[in-house]
């Protein structure tokens, strides 16, 4: 169901729940200071009560009323990259509900950009716990269609477009002056480090805690998926099978029918990478066989997720 963003607001003063969206992906929101709203996120989703949730914020003024700390480096990421596609984990206060950080010590905190994300978190004046808005183990909605064919028509989207990132933020967890990457996304590690003015702390070195939610069972389509990591080999695999679609990278000449492709330039890739598998996973073809990115570190979080959609 459509809502404006005044009975956006509404709903979620309310203490109920609305699909938002942010550059990255949708997110279903609720008052992150409401337990209720809270609960009924995870019932949605399906999703393990272990797995916390991302606070977002209007802007980093607020990072105090939920973090215990806000470290120099902390506040060096925050006025980098926010608003933006990235998720700063601090120590919680103790008055952030159990529920959205799922019993951990820490929390995660977003500033989000998107200009009706923005309007939504400054007109309420809430923080909305917001985790992606799809059923728990499935491809993250990039549009307001999306979040629709995944959790039905019964929840209230508000509809801002498709995402331009188009793929989760780049979580980084911070302990006072070290940093540790959580999950990778299009804020590299190297754009973080540049900033930080230091390399992150290696898990093997400090034990950082887990996302809980990074298993590999995870971004995943319905329909099973092959990686390929050459071009040719992948059309001739295709060339065997009759019922498959193909997502290749650049421009091609195969002339089988299911191809789609993708962009040669990683931040246009992602923009569309997830639009893509949703249009690929509702052809009920057997399989989707996919061209694997090159090892560079500009295609590292487009890997992440292929992997993971494929529980490579
Ligand atoms: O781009 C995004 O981050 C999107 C948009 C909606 O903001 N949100 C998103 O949320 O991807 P979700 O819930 O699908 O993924 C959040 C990840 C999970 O892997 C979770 O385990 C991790 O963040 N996380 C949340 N709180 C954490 C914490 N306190 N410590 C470690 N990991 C945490
Ligand atoms: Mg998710």
């Amino acid at each position: 169901m459509r809502v404006n963003l005044e009975e956006a607001i509404a709903l979620l003063k309310q203490g109920q729940n609305v699909a938002v969206p942010t550059e990255t992906v949708y997110g279903l929101a609720g008052d992150a200071r409401n337990a209720a709203a809270i609960a009924q996120i995870y019932a949605i989703k399906q999703r393990p009560a272990n797995n916390p949730l991302i606070v977002h914020l209007a802007d980093s003024h607020q990072v105090l009323d939920w973090a215990s700390e806000f470290s120099p480096l902390a506040q060096k990421l925050a006025d980098a990259f926010w608003p933006g596609p990235l998720t700063l984990v601090l120590p919680a206060k103790e008055t952030v509900l159990p529920e959205v950080r799922a019993g951990e010590p820490t929390v995660a905190l977003r500033v989000p950009a998107h200009p009706l994300m923005q309007a939504v978190l400054q007109k309420s004046g809430l923080a909305l716990a917001a985790p992606s808005a799809n059923q728990y183990t499935q491809l993250s909605p990039t549009t307001a269609a999306h979040v629709a064919q995944g959790l039905g028509d019964s929840v209230a989207v508000l509809d801002g477009g498709a995402c331009d990132v188009g793929i989760e933020s780049t979580i980084v967890y911070v302990d006072s002056n070290a940093w540790s990457l959580l999950r990778l996304g299009m804020i590299s590690e190297s754009q973080i480090a540049n900033v930080a003015g230091c390399a992150q702390t290696k898990r093997e070195e400090n034990p950082v805690p887990k996302a809980p939610g990074q298993h590999l069972l995870h971004y995943s389509p319905s329909t099973p998926i092959r990686l390929f990591s050459s071009k040719k080999a992948l059309i001739d695999y295709a060339e065997e099978q009759p019922n498959v679609a193909l997502l290749l990278i650049g421009e091609s000449t195969v002339s089988k029918s299911q191809t789609f492709t993708l962009s040669v330039v990683p931040k246009e890739a992602a923009a569309h990478l997830y639009d893509q598998l949703h249009q690929m996973d509702a052809l009920g073809v057997e399989e989707l066989l996919i061209e694997f990115p090159p090892e560079s570190a500009d295609w590292s979080a487009i890997r992440d997720r292929l992997q993971r959609a494929a529980h490579a």
